[in-house]
Protein backbone atom coordinates (compact mmCIF):
# COMPACT_ATOMS: atom_id res chain seq x y z
CA UNK A 1 0.00 0.00 0.00
CA UNK A 2 1.36 3.54 -1.00
CA UNK A 3 1.90 6.16 1.69
CA UNK A 4 -0.47 7.91 -0.53
CA UNK A 5 -3.23 5.02 -0.36
CA UNK A 6 -3.02 5.05 3.38
CA UNK A 7 -3.70 8.73 3.82
CA UNK A 8 -6.43 8.43 1.64
CA UNK A 9 -8.16 5.50 3.93
CA UNK A 10 -7.48 7.56 7.00
CA UNK A 11 -9.19 11.18 5.73
CA UNK A 12 -11.94 8.77 4.54
CA UNK A 13 -12.41 7.19 8.07
CA UNK A 14 -12.72 10.94 9.62
CA UNK A 15 -15.58 11.54 7.31
CA UNK A 16 -17.34 8.21 7.13
CA UNK A 17 -16.48 6.43 10.06
CA UNK A 18 -18.45 7.03 13.02
CA UNK A 19 -16.40 4.85 15.61
CA UNK A 20 -13.20 6.71 16.21
CA UNK A 21 -10.10 4.48 14.51
CA UNK A 22 -7.96 5.10 17.72
CA UNK A 23 -8.05 4.14 21.12
CA UNK A 24 -7.97 7.36 23.85
CA UNK A 25 -9.43 5.75 26.83
CA UNK A 26 -7.92 2.23 27.35
CA UNK A 27 -4.65 3.06 28.49
CA UNK A 28 -1.48 0.40 27.95
CA UNK A 29 -0.52 -0.83 31.75
CA UNK A 30 1.65 -3.82 30.33
CA UNK A 31 2.70 -5.28 27.09
CA UNK A 32 4.58 -8.10 26.05
CA UNK A 33 6.65 -10.08 22.88
CA UNK A 34 6.58 -13.00 24.91
CA UNK A 35 5.67 -14.26 27.48
CA UNK A 36 8.08 -15.48 30.65
CA UNK A 37 8.10 -16.13 34.04
CA UNK A 38 9.88 -16.19 37.51
CA UNK A 39 10.94 -19.81 38.51
CA UNK A 40 11.88 -21.23 41.79
CA UNK A 41 15.41 -20.96 40.92
CA UNK A 42 17.94 -20.51 37.98
CA UNK A 43 18.39 -24.57 38.27
CA UNK A 44 14.50 -25.25 37.59
CA UNK A 45 14.51 -22.13 34.83
CA UNK A 46 17.70 -24.29 33.03
CA UNK A 47 15.85 -27.65 33.37
CA UNK A 48 12.61 -26.41 32.00
CA UNK A 49 13.91 -24.96 29.41
CA UNK A 50 16.18 -28.16 28.45
CA UNK A 51 13.28 -30.53 28.83
CA UNK A 52 11.18 -28.40 26.85
CA UNK A 53 8.74 -27.97 29.50
CA UNK A 54 9.23 -24.57 29.11
CA UNK A 55 8.85 -23.20 25.20
CA UNK A 56 8.61 -19.32 25.52
CA UNK A 57 6.76 -18.89 22.28
CA UNK A 58 3.83 -21.31 22.98
CA UNK A 59 2.50 -18.87 26.18
CA UNK A 60 -0.39 -17.10 25.33
CA UNK A 61 -2.04 -14.94 28.15
CA UNK A 62 -5.76 -15.64 28.41
CA UNK A 63 -7.62 -14.37 31.10
CA UNK A 64 -7.31 -11.71 33.99
CA UNK A 65 -8.72 -10.51 37.28
CA UNK A 66 -7.29 -8.26 40.09
CA UNK A 67 -7.38 -8.76 43.54
CA UNK A 68 -5.57 -6.05 45.76
CA UNK A 69 -1.87 -6.12 44.73
CA UNK A 70 -2.08 -9.01 42.58
CA UNK A 71 -3.37 -9.11 39.24
CA UNK A 72 -3.99 -12.57 38.16
CA UNK A 73 -3.18 -13.83 34.52
CA UNK A 74 -3.92 -17.15 32.95
CA UNK A 75 -1.69 -19.11 30.43
CA UNK A 76 -4.53 -21.87 29.01
CA UNK A 77 -2.10 -25.17 27.73
CA UNK A 78 -3.03 -24.69 23.76
CA UNK A 79 0.08 -26.03 23.54
CA UNK A 80 3.05 -27.98 25.50
CA UNK A 81 5.94 -25.87 26.92
CA UNK A 82 3.44 -24.20 29.76
CA UNK A 83 5.25 -23.94 32.81
CA UNK A 84 2.05 -22.40 34.40
CA UNK A 85 -1.18 -21.94 33.93
CA UNK A 86 -2.69 -19.79 36.99
CA UNK A 87 -0.19 -16.65 37.57
CA UNK A 88 -0.03 -13.39 38.61
CA UNK A 89 1.79 -9.84 38.12
CA UNK A 90 2.25 -7.86 41.52
CA UNK A 91 1.35 -4.67 40.34
CA UNK A 92 3.54 -2.71 43.06
CA UNK A 93 6.65 -4.82 42.08
CA UNK A 94 5.88 -4.01 38.69
CA UNK A 95 5.75 -0.48 38.72
CA UNK A 96 8.16 1.00 36.05
CA UNK A 97 8.33 -2.32 34.30
CA UNK A 98 5.74 -2.84 31.12
CA UNK A 99 6.83 -6.13 30.86
CA UNK A 100 7.39 -8.22 33.98
CA UNK A 101 7.77 -11.90 34.49
CA UNK A 102 4.26 -13.70 35.54
CA UNK A 103 4.71 -15.80 38.63
CA UNK A 104 3.21 -19.06 39.41
CA UNK A 105 0.00 -18.86 41.75
CA UNK A 106 -0.31 -20.10 44.62
CA UNK A 107 2.96 -21.60 43.71
CA UNK A 108 5.05 -23.32 40.65
CA UNK A 109 4.42 -26.80 42.53
CA UNK A 110 0.64 -27.03 42.11
CA UNK A 111 1.06 -25.88 38.43
CA UNK A 112 3.51 -28.31 37.50
CA UNK A 113 1.83 -30.82 35.59
CA UNK A 114 5.23 -32.82 34.89
CA UNK A 115 5.57 -34.26 39.12
CA UNK A 116 3.87 -37.34 39.58
CA UNK A 117 1.84 -36.86 42.49
CA UNK A 118 -0.67 -34.49 43.97
CA UNK A 119 -2.96 -31.90 43.14
CA UNK A 120 -2.32 -29.91 39.79
CA UNK A 121 -3.44 -26.96 37.88
CA UNK A 122 -3.50 -27.98 34.55
CA UNK A 123 -5.18 -24.98 31.91
CA UNK A 124 -7.15 -22.49 33.41
CA UNK A 125 -8.86 -20.03 30.93
CA UNK A 126 -11.28 -17.23 32.93
CA UNK A 127 -10.96 -16.55 36.79
CA UNK A 128 -13.27 -14.76 39.25
CA UNK A 129 -12.21 -13.11 42.34
CA UNK A 130 -15.65 -12.84 45.02
CA UNK A 131 -15.98 -10.32 47.82
CA UNK A 132 -15.36 -13.30 50.29
CA UNK A 133 -11.71 -12.80 49.10
CA UNK A 134 -11.36 -15.95 47.41
CA UNK A 135 -10.25 -16.80 43.63
CA UNK A 136 -12.74 -19.10 41.28
CA UNK A 137 -11.53 -21.06 38.59
CA UNK A 138 -12.43 -24.30 36.67
CA UNK A 139 -9.64 -26.56 35.42
CA UNK A 140 -10.23 -28.07 32.61
CA UNK A 141 -7.56 -30.75 33.09
CA UNK A 142 -6.67 -30.94 29.31
CA UNK A 143 -2.74 -30.06 28.25
CA UNK A 144 -2.11 -29.29 24.61
CA UNK A 145 -5.44 -28.90 23.31
CA UNK A 146 -3.70 -28.20 19.75
CA UNK A 147 -1.55 -30.95 19.75
CA UNK A 148 -2.34 -34.61 21.14
CA UNK A 149 -5.07 -33.43 23.33
CA UNK A 150 -4.02 -34.52 26.86
CA UNK A 151 -6.93 -34.90 29.53
CA UNK A 152 -4.63 -34.87 32.50
CA UNK A 153 -7.34 -34.57 35.09
CA UNK A 154 -11.47 -34.39 34.93
CA UNK A 155 -13.13 -30.62 34.53
CA UNK A 156 -12.97 -29.12 38.21
CA UNK A 157 -14.25 -26.02 39.94
CA UNK A 158 -11.19 -24.86 42.53
CA UNK A 159 -11.61 -22.24 44.94
CA UNK A 160 -8.54 -20.62 46.34
CA UNK A 161 -8.50 -18.63 49.55
CA UNK A 162 -6.16 -15.65 48.09
CA UNK A 163 -5.32 -14.63 52.22
CA UNK A 164 -3.76 -17.93 53.21
CA UNK A 165 -3.11 -19.03 49.18
CA UNK A 166 -4.24 -22.25 50.07
CA UNK A 167 -6.92 -24.34 48.22
CA UNK A 168 -9.93 -24.55 50.13
CA UNK A 169 -12.23 -26.22 47.49
CA UNK A 170 -12.50 -28.49 44.53
CA UNK A 171 -15.47 -30.04 42.80
CA UNK A 172 -15.18 -32.46 39.98
CA UNK A 173 -18.02 -31.69 37.63
CA UNK A 174 -19.85 -34.98 37.38
CA UNK A 175 -19.36 -37.09 34.43
CA UNK A 176 -23.52 -37.00 33.51
CA UNK A 177 -23.02 -32.97 32.82
CA UNK A 178 -20.24 -32.92 30.36
CA UNK A 179 -20.72 -33.14 26.92
CA UNK A 180 -18.14 -34.53 24.40
CA UNK A 181 -17.85 -31.10 23.17
CA UNK A 182 -17.93 -29.32 26.59
CA UNK A 183 -15.39 -26.34 27.46
CA UNK A 184 -15.48 -24.54 30.56
CA UNK A 185 -14.00 -21.07 29.28
CA UNK A 186 -15.64 -19.19 32.17
CA UNK A 187 -16.74 -18.70 35.69
CA UNK A 188 -18.93 -16.28 37.23
CA UNK A 189 -19.81 -16.30 41.39
CA UNK A 190 -22.33 -14.95 42.78
CA UNK A 191 -21.89 -14.31 46.85
CA UNK A 192 -22.22 -10.86 48.90
CA UNK A 193 -19.90 -10.58 51.83
CA UNK A 194 -22.63 -12.04 54.33
CA UNK A 195 -23.40 -15.10 52.73
CA UNK A 196 -19.74 -16.38 51.51
CA UNK A 197 -20.59 -20.18 52.47
CA UNK A 198 -24.27 -19.77 50.40
CA UNK A 199 -22.24 -19.24 47.21
CA UNK A 200 -23.47 -20.05 43.79
CA UNK A 201 -21.00 -20.01 40.41
CA UNK A 202 -22.16 -20.31 36.62
CA UNK A 203 -20.00 -21.79 34.65
CA UNK A 204 -20.60 -21.42 30.91
CA UNK A 205 -20.26 -24.39 28.67
CA UNK A 206 -19.40 -22.85 25.52
CA UNK A 207 -18.86 -26.59 23.10
CA UNK A 208 -21.87 -28.40 25.36
CA UNK A 209 -24.77 -25.24 24.95
CA UNK A 210 -25.41 -25.54 28.67
CA UNK A 211 -24.69 -23.67 32.01
CA UNK A 212 -22.90 -25.60 35.03
CA UNK A 213 -24.41 -24.59 38.48
CA UNK A 214 -22.45 -24.91 41.14
CA UNK A 215 -23.88 -24.87 44.69
CA UNK A 216 -21.30 -24.18 46.97
CA UNK A 217 -23.43 -24.97 50.16
CA UNK A 218 -24.29 -28.23 49.30
CA UNK A 219 -21.21 -28.89 47.02
CA UNK A 220 -23.16 -29.67 44.19
CA UNK A 221 -23.32 -28.94 40.51
CA UNK A 222 -25.81 -29.80 37.83
CA UNK A 223 -26.64 -28.58 34.65
CA UNK A 224 -29.35 -26.11 32.82
CA UNK A 225 -30.25 -26.36 29.28
CA UNK A 226 -31.71 -23.59 26.97
CA UNK A 227 -32.02 -22.84 23.55
CA UNK A 228 -30.02 -19.60 24.21
CA UNK A 229 -26.82 -20.70 25.46
CA UNK A 230 -26.61 -22.14 21.41
CA UNK A 231 -24.49 -20.34 18.83
CA UNK A 232 -26.17 -18.05 16.21
CA UNK A 233 -24.98 -19.81 12.36
CA UNK A 234 -25.20 -16.54 10.83
CA UNK A 235 -22.78 -15.35 13.65
CA UNK A 236 -20.16 -17.19 13.55
CA UNK A 237 -17.50 -15.57 10.79
CA UNK A 238 -14.73 -13.84 11.74
CA UNK A 239 -11.90 -11.55 10.40
CA UNK A 240 -9.04 -10.76 13.15
CA UNK A 241 -5.64 -10.04 12.81
CA UNK A 242 -5.56 -10.76 8.77
CA UNK A 243 -7.17 -14.41 9.80
CA UNK A 244 -10.71 -15.44 8.33
CA UNK A 245 -12.05 -18.33 10.37
CA UNK A 246 -15.71 -19.86 11.78
CA UNK A 247 -16.66 -20.90 15.40
CA UNK A 248 -19.10 -22.62 16.92
CA UNK A 249 -18.62 -21.23 20.19
CA UNK A 250 -22.23 -20.85 22.34
CA UNK A 251 -22.89 -19.29 25.73
CA UNK A 252 -19.44 -17.41 26.93
CA UNK A 253 -20.17 -13.95 28.37
CA UNK A 254 -21.84 -13.63 31.47
CA UNK A 255 -22.00 -10.99 34.22
CA UNK A 256 -24.09 -10.23 37.11
CA UNK A 257 -26.19 -7.13 38.25
CA UNK A 258 -26.38 -5.73 41.78
CA UNK A 259 -28.75 -7.87 44.31
CA UNK A 260 -32.87 -6.96 44.00
CA UNK A 261 -33.88 -5.11 46.38
CA UNK A 262 -37.13 -6.96 45.73
CA UNK A 263 -36.31 -10.35 45.72
CA UNK A 264 -32.52 -10.67 47.03
CA UNK A 265 -31.46 -12.25 43.66
CA UNK A 266 -29.29 -10.84 40.72
CA UNK A 267 -29.84 -10.82 37.22
CA UNK A 268 -27.51 -13.05 35.13
CA UNK A 269 -26.28 -11.28 31.71
CA UNK A 270 -25.48 -13.71 29.46
CA UNK A 271 -24.49 -14.36 25.97
CA UNK A 272 -22.79 -16.77 23.28
CA UNK A 273 -19.65 -15.74 21.48
CA UNK A 274 -21.25 -16.63 17.81
CA UNK A 275 -23.98 -14.44 18.58
CA UNK A 276 -24.68 -10.80 18.29
CA UNK A 277 -27.45 -10.84 20.99
CA UNK A 278 -27.85 -10.23 25.29
CA UNK A 279 -29.86 -12.68 27.05
CA UNK A 280 -30.64 -12.41 31.13
CA UNK A 281 -32.18 -14.54 33.76
CA UNK A 282 -32.57 -14.15 37.45
CA UNK A 283 -30.66 -16.45 39.34
CA UNK A 284 -33.60 -17.53 41.37
CA UNK A 285 -34.40 -19.45 38.41
CA UNK A 286 -31.08 -20.75 37.77
CA UNK A 287 -30.22 -22.00 41.77
CA UNK A 288 -32.95 -23.78 41.89
CA UNK A 289 -32.38 -27.07 39.70
CA UNK A 290 -36.02 -28.43 38.88
CA UNK A 291 -36.63 -24.44 37.68
CA UNK A 292 -33.74 -23.91 36.24
CA UNK A 293 -34.32 -26.55 33.20
CA UNK A 294 -38.02 -25.85 33.13
CA UNK A 295 -38.46 -22.22 33.13
CA UNK A 296 -38.57 -21.29 29.02
CA UNK A 297 -39.71 -18.27 29.65
CA UNK A 298 -37.82 -16.79 32.74
CA UNK A 299 -35.07 -16.11 30.07
CA UNK A 300 -34.60 -13.14 28.41
CA UNK A 301 -33.81 -11.99 24.90
CA UNK A 302 -32.62 -8.04 25.44
CA UNK A 303 -31.97 -7.88 22.35
CA UNK A 304 -28.81 -7.33 19.54
CA UNK A 305 -26.03 -4.94 19.27
CA UNK A 306 -26.09 -4.91 15.29
CA UNK A 307 -24.20 -6.42 13.24
CA UNK A 308 -20.11 -8.20 13.82
CA UNK A 309 -20.81 -7.43 17.06
CA UNK A 310 -19.59 -10.59 18.53
CA UNK A 311 -18.04 -10.69 22.30
CA UNK A 312 -16.06 -13.26 24.09
CA UNK A 313 -16.22 -11.75 27.90
CA UNK A 314 -18.55 -9.45 29.92
CA UNK A 315 -17.98 -7.29 32.83
CA UNK A 316 -20.32 -5.37 34.96
CA UNK A 317 -19.47 -1.85 37.17
CA UNK A 318 -22.06 -2.11 39.72
CA UNK A 319 -21.47 1.61 40.45
CA UNK A 320 -22.45 2.77 37.17
CA UNK A 321 -24.60 0.21 36.08
CA UNK A 322 -22.03 -0.09 32.78
CA UNK A 323 -21.99 -3.82 30.90
CA UNK A 324 -18.34 -3.93 29.17
CA UNK A 325 -17.66 -6.41 26.65
CA UNK A 326 -15.03 -7.46 24.12
CA UNK A 327 -15.56 -6.76 20.42
CA UNK A 328 -13.42 -9.52 18.74
CA UNK A 329 -13.99 -8.67 15.27
CA UNK A 330 -14.22 -4.69 15.65
CA UNK A 331 -10.55 -4.78 17.69
CA UNK A 332 -12.54 -3.11 20.74
CA UNK A 333 -14.62 -2.69 23.73
CA UNK A 334 -17.59 -2.60 23.65
CA UNK A 335 -20.35 -1.04 26.67
CA UNK A 336 -24.04 -0.88 27.52
CA UNK A 337 -25.29 1.02 30.65
CA UNK A 338 -27.79 -1.72 32.26
CA UNK A 339 -29.12 0.78 34.44
CA UNK A 340 -29.57 4.14 32.33
CA UNK A 341 -30.79 2.07 29.03
CA UNK A 342 -32.55 -0.65 31.25
CA UNK A 343 -35.47 -1.20 28.92
CA UNK A 344 -33.42 -0.69 25.68
CA UNK A 345 -30.96 -3.20 24.10
CA UNK A 346 -30.21 -2.39 20.67
CA UNK A 347 -27.23 -1.17 18.20
CA UNK A 348 -28.23 2.79 19.50
CA UNK A 349 -27.98 2.35 23.46
CA UNK A 350 -24.97 -0.25 22.53
CA UNK A 351 -21.16 2.15 22.09
CA UNK A 352 -17.67 1.77 21.38
CA UNK A 353 -15.48 2.11 24.48
CA UNK A 354 -12.30 1.71 22.23
CA UNK A 355 -10.99 0.46 18.74
CA UNK A 356 -7.98 -0.17 18.00
CA UNK A 357 -6.64 -2.37 14.90
CA UNK A 358 -2.96 -2.81 16.21
CA UNK A 359 -2.92 -2.95 20.00
CA UNK A 360 -6.75 -4.30 20.32
CA UNK A 361 -6.41 -7.60 18.07
CA UNK A 362 -8.85 -9.96 19.89
CA UNK A 363 -9.20 -8.43 23.08
CA UNK A 364 -10.07 -11.76 25.28
CA UNK A 365 -10.89 -11.34 28.40
CA UNK A 366 -12.18 -8.05 30.80
CA UNK A 367 -12.92 -7.35 34.34
CA UNK A 368 -14.24 -4.40 36.65
CA UNK A 369 -12.39 -4.36 39.48
CA UNK A 370 -13.39 -3.71 42.85
CA UNK A 371 -12.03 -0.51 42.77
CA UNK A 372 -13.58 0.97 39.50
CA UNK A 373 -10.59 0.34 37.42
CA UNK A 374 -11.65 -1.54 33.85
CA UNK A 375 -8.93 -4.19 32.82
CA UNK A 376 -8.48 -5.80 28.84
CA UNK A 377 -6.43 -8.29 27.69
CA UNK A 378 -5.64 -8.70 23.81
CA UNK A 379 -3.94 -11.50 23.00
CA UNK A 380 -4.36 -12.15 18.92
CA UNK A 381 -5.77 -15.53 20.20
CA UNK A 382 -6.67 -16.41 16.61
CA UNK A 383 -3.86 -15.72 15.14
CA UNK A 384 -1.56 -17.96 17.56
CA UNK A 385 -3.99 -21.12 17.02
CA UNK A 386 -3.86 -20.86 13.27
CA UNK A 387 -0.40 -19.49 12.23
CA UNK A 388 1.61 -18.93 14.79
CA UNK A 389 2.86 -15.60 16.69
CA UNK A 390 5.54 -13.41 15.53
CA UNK A 391 7.96 -13.42 18.30
CA UNK A 392 9.57 -9.86 17.32
CA UNK A 393 6.11 -8.11 17.69
CA UNK A 394 3.87 -7.25 20.58
CA UNK A 395 1.65 -9.89 20.88
CA UNK A 396 -0.05 -8.94 24.18
CA UNK A 397 -1.05 -6.02 26.45
CA UNK A 398 -3.29 -5.38 29.37
CA UNK A 399 -4.99 -2.10 29.83
CA UNK A 400 -6.14 -0.63 32.98
CA UNK A 401 -8.39 2.61 32.68
CA UNK A 402 -10.94 3.92 35.75
CA UNK A 403 -14.82 3.20 34.47
CA UNK A 404 -15.66 6.80 34.36
CA UNK A 405 -12.99 7.68 31.75
CA UNK A 406 -13.66 4.68 29.93
CA UNK A 407 -17.09 5.36 29.31
CA UNK A 408 -16.76 9.18 28.92
CA UNK A 409 -18.58 10.83 26.29
CA UNK A 410 -20.13 7.40 25.11
CA UNK A 411 -23.89 6.26 25.19
CA UNK A 412 -23.07 4.56 28.19
CA UNK A 413 -21.79 7.83 29.84
CA UNK A 414 -24.18 8.43 33.33
C1 LIG B 1 3.88 -41.02 44.29
O1 LIG B 1 2.97 -41.78 45.05
C2 LIG B 1 3.32 -43.17 45.16
C3 LIG B 1 2.18 -43.89 45.85
O2 LIG B 1 1.71 -43.17 46.97
C4 LIG B 1 4.67 -43.28 45.91
O3 LIG B 1 5.03 -44.62 45.99
C5 LIG B 1 5.72 -42.51 45.13
O4 LIG B 1 6.92 -42.48 45.84
C6 LIG B 1 5.27 -41.05 44.88
N1 LIG B 1 6.19 -40.39 43.99
C7 LIG B 1 6.67 -39.16 44.22
C8 LIG B 1 7.60 -38.62 43.21
O5 LIG B 1 6.38 -38.51 45.22
C1 LIG C 1 -37.54 -25.60 43.50
O1 LIG C 1 -38.63 -25.38 42.67
C2 LIG C 1 -39.63 -26.37 42.75
C3 LIG C 1 -40.67 -26.10 41.66
O2 LIG C 1 -41.13 -24.77 41.73
C4 LIG C 1 -40.22 -26.36 44.15
O3 LIG C 1 -41.18 -27.35 44.26
C5 LIG C 1 -39.09 -26.61 45.14
O4 LIG C 1 -39.57 -26.47 46.47
C6 LIG C 1 -37.96 -25.63 44.95
N1 LIG C 1 -36.83 -26.02 45.77
C7 LIG C 1 -36.29 -25.21 46.66
C8 LIG C 1 -35.13 -25.75 47.43
O5 LIG C 1 -36.67 -24.07 46.84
Amino acid sequence: MSLQNIVFLTGACFLVCTVSATNERLKELFSWKTIDFDFPDEATRAKAIESKEFIKENNLILGLERWKDKLFVTVPRWKDGIPSTLNYISLSESKGNPSPNLKAYPNYDLNNIHKENGTKIVSVFRINVDVCDRLWLVDTGLADILGEGKQISTPRIVVIDLNTDKIIKEHTIAKEDITENSFFANIVVDTTPNTCDKSFAYIPDLGGFQMIVYDLEHDESYKVKHHYFYFDPLSGNYNVGGVNFQWTDGVFGVALSPVHKEDGYRTLYFHPLSSTREFSVNTKILQNKTTASSSYYEFKVLGSRGPNTQATAESLDEKTGVLFYTQVNKDGVGCWNTYKHANEYSADTNDIVATDSETLVFPNDLKVDKEGYLWVLSDKLPVHTNKGLNPEEVNYRIFQTPVKEAIKGTACDV
